[in-house]
């Protein structure tokens, strides 16, 4: 068993990160009203890594003989001002998501609840590489470069959404 202190916030995390794919495909709706398919591609495959992370804790909560409950995700809208404050929002958003795990890492080992230890290191390592792809693209479209041109140096994406979740799930 896992405390009751560290499921509980696990069981809040998959809400944030509900709520994280919602913010996504806001970006994702923004890019896709201005066609520019290839940045709002990027972000609906984001979204969905998003959703990936919320399953992964979902699942690690039924394997630790947990009942998971499906928190309330937050409502998104596309409505950003440009391309810089949609991205922005997103890295924003990363870097809260990084406290929160650093958050439930310290519970961890409060609570000598070290079978969840690798879990949270997973994500915390996928927070370093969102953190990071999130800030290319904020240099990107702060570079003022044609945002249809800019489609060429988009990150390609990594594997720590739905595949990385069911493999580690
Ligand atoms: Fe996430
Ligand atoms: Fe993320």
């Amino acid at each position: 068993m896992i405390s009751s202190t560290l499921s509980n916030a696990l069981n809040e995390q998959i809400g944030h990160e509900l709520s994280a794919h919602n913010h996504y495909l806001a970006i994702a709706v923004y890019f896709a009203n201005r066609s520019l398919d290839g940045w709002a591609d990027f972000f609906f495959r984001q979204a969905e890594e998003e959703r990936g992370h919320a399953m992964k804790i979902l699942h690690f909560l039924l394997d630790n003989d947990v009942a998971p409950r499906i928190p309330e995700a937050a409502e998104a809208k596309p409505a950003f001002t440009d391309a810089v404050e949609a991205v922005a929002s997103a890295v924003k958003a990363e870097r809260t998501v990084t406290t929160q795990f650093e958050a439930m890492m310290a519970i961890a080992h409060q609570e000598n609840d070290y079978r969840a230890v690798p879990l949270l290191q997973w994500f915390l390592n996928e927070q370093i590489e969102e953190e990071a792809t999130m800030g290319k693209l904020l240099d990107l479209v702060q570079s003022g470069i044609n945002l249809f041109q800019a489609q060429d140096y988009l990150p390609t994406p990594h594997a720590g959404g739905e595949a990385g979740a069911e493999a580690g799930a």
